[in-house]
């Protein structure tokens, strides 16, 4: 580590390999367990009762989730290609147009390895990105195995014997383990419904490429892009789950819970552990609104301006440049660009 320190180029000879390998092992780790719950019977789901001639499980089943309007493969192809493109194109022209905050050190490993600020870049928001898409899909799969609720078409899929369990009133609960009549592979997945992995998967990849789009996309001049990018991603998000429900394949409420599992792991994942896609910038000092009393010569309205929980989370050195409650609260406060804003 006695190497002599350029501005702008970190050295470390054992450091990174070393970090480099505990998140290969990881993410390794990650994508084992994902695999696991997906496709293998390692972690059996929870066989839950029901209630004779519940209207709650008597929807018609759908067929297999491949007939869908939008079947899975569908779902996991735009949840891979849209963000992944999207950082590309990003990261591509943050580097071709030298961005100010997305300029990057250099790490020199020893004498031959020289990452590459860009690639470092597009390696950490990808990386970051897989990493969440699988705990995602773990979150999701553990949350149906555990709680074993069952979708709208369970019974229809169940397809019970009532007079052989004998069933009498709507009041009667059955907890018979066998009173499935079904193909077992169907009443199997008919038992997986909370959260749903569709909702959750979507959700997830569309929060975090619309903080990717906000934070870091540079679009001067167009003030609608972003937003326009963000609305059209969460709209087909929400898509997902609303036809999920349509479709009798899940309840409102593990849709809900998909929404909420996905959307808390990107919003984590950006705010805690990549810093809003924001690098340090200590050697700029932080430009402070000095004039919050007009807006264009017009009077301000004295709206109350809340810190910014990721500002302070951030730290001082990227105070101003940060997340985009730090922006949206300086431009209420009457300036509309700075060095650091990546409006
Ligand atoms: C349901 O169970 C009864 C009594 O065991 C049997 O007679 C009848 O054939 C069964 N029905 C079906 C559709 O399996």
């Amino acid at each position: 580590m006695a190497v002599e320190e350029k501005p702008g180029v970190k050295s470390s000879s054992s450091i990174v390999p070393c970090f480099l390998f505990v998140e290969l092992v990881i993410m390794a780790g990650t994508v084992l367990l994902a695999y696991y719950f997906e496709y293998t019977d390692t972690f059996p789901v929870h066989i839950q009762g029901f209630f004779c001639y519940d209207k709650t499980f008597s929807k018609p089943y759908p067929g297999p989730d491949d007939t869908s309007k939008i079947p899975p493969v569908l779902i996991y192809s735009l949840v891979t290609a849209i963000p992944t493109l999207t950082i590309l194109v990003g990261e591509l022209c943050a580097f071709f147009t030298k961005a100010e905050g997305t300029q990057e050190k250099t790490i020199v490993t020893a004498d031959c390895c020289y990452f590459n600020p860009l690639l470092r870049r597009i390696i950490r928001f990808l990386g970051v990105y897989a990493f969440g898409l699988f705990t995602t899909t773990i979150f999701a799969n553990a949350g149906q195995v555990v709680t074993g609720n069952q979708t709208p078409h369970f019974l229809s899929a169940c397809r019970p014997n009532y007079t052989a369990l004998g069933c009498q009133s709507t009041m009667q609960y059955i907890t018979e383990r066998r009173a499935c009549t079904g193909n077992p592979l169907i009443v199997m997945s008919a038992r997986k419904s909370f959260p749903s992995k569709d909702a959750a998967l979507s959700v997830y990849s569309a929060v975090y490429t619309v903080m990717y789009v906000t934070l870091v996309f540079k679009t001067k001049g167009t003030r609608l892009t972003k937003p326009t990018i963000s609305l059209t991603l969460l709209c087909l998000a929400m898509l997902v789950g609303v036809v999920r429900v349509a479709e009798y394949r899940n309840h409102w409420a593990d849709v809900l819970a998909g929404f909420f599992t996905g959307g808390a792991i990107a919003v984590f994942l950006v705010t805690c552990v990549i810093n809003n896609f924001q690098q340090l910038q200590p050697s700029l000092p932080p430009p402070r609104p000095q004039r919050p009393e007009s807006v264009l010569g017009m009077p301000m309205v004295t709206l109350p301006c809340v810190e910014s929980p990721l500002e302070k989370l951030s730290g001082p050195q990227v105070r101003g440049g940060g997340g985009c409650e730090a922006r949206l609260c300086s431009q209420k406060r009457g300036r509309d660009t700075h060095p650091l804003s990546l409006t």
